[in-house]
């Protein structure tokens, strides 16, 4: 178990707005893609969903053909909704409310899916246990994928989305733990946010070895081909990055 105090859940406050933000166009052409891309094939595999949030990512895996799904959430909000949504389209996903920190091994997974995970890490130290929590619930030869917060962003490229449907700004100077704050507009007028906390691409590259898995790297997000838009200005130095790393066979 993990030795601190229980995490704030902070997406009990916005578990709405949150799911909202779903629908906006950089989510669905190209961070939906991106992942997909990074899973290819999932038919008959046993994925981990961790964070699950409300399960936008659960049911798309179990909806391509995953054998079983598991969700995991730090934010009770967020899991009832899931199940909320489970409950009114059963595809026979499993959610629970846990932190990813000192999980422990829950199962013994094919695929472990981690979209906005890592970024909640102020240190090496918390990413550390995130990285462990992933080790042990991997099958020998089983795969991470993941979304991420980009790490590897100049800092020019902070700040002003407001094309996308955001703002995304660094606490300067940068330094391993920097908050790193979204905020997005609500169709009332109001803003919501959540901080994301900047460590190191070298950080990440470090921490993944010493939890023992292999091959970490990020991979650049990519737009749908079906795109209608061109995305190349959002892709360059893209504020968002996939990741993946495999658990040795
Ligand atoms: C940006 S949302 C992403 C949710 C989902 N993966 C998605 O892409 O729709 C981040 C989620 O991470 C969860 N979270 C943050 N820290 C966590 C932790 N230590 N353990 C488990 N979940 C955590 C939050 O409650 C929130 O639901």
């Amino acid at each position: 178990m993990a030795d601190h105090a229980p995490r704030h859940a902070e997406y009990d406050d916005i578990a709405a707005e949150y799911a909202a933000s779903k629908q906006l166009p950089f989510r669905i052409v190209v961070e939906a893609p991106t992942l997909f891309d990074l899973a290819g094939d999932v038919r008959g595999l046993s994925v981990l969903d961790l964070p699950c949030g409300d399960g936008t990512y659960s049911r798309a895996f179990a909806r391509r053909g995953a054998g079983s799904v598991l969700g995991f959430d730090l934010s009770g909000a967020m899991v009832e909704r899931a199940h909320s949504i489970e409950h009114q389209e059963p595809l026979g996903i499993s959610y629970q409310v846990g932190d990813a920190d000192g999980l422990g091994t829950v199962g013994n997974f094919d695929l472990v899916v981690a979209c906005y995970l890592f970024n909640y890490a102020h240190t090496a130290g918390e990413l550390l246990a995130f990285a462990r929590t992933v080790w042990a619930n991997l099958k020998p030869g089983g795969r991470l994928i993941g979304i991420n917060d980009n790490p590897r962003t100049a800092l020019a490229r902070y700040g002003d989305y407001a094309a996308y449907g955001f703002s995304r700004t660094l606490e300067l100077p940068r330094h391993e733990g920097s908050r790193i704050r979204y905020s997005f507009p609500t169709s009332d007028g109001k803003t919501f946010g959540f901080d994301n906390f900047w460590l190191a691409p070298e950080t990440y590259e470090q921490v993944f070895a010493e939890a023992g898995l292999a091959d970490f790297r990020f991979v650049d997000a990519q737009a749908a081909p079906s795109a209608g838009q061109d995305w190349s200005d959002f892709l360059r130095d893209c504020p968002i990055t996939g990741l993946v790393a495999r658990r040795p066979g």
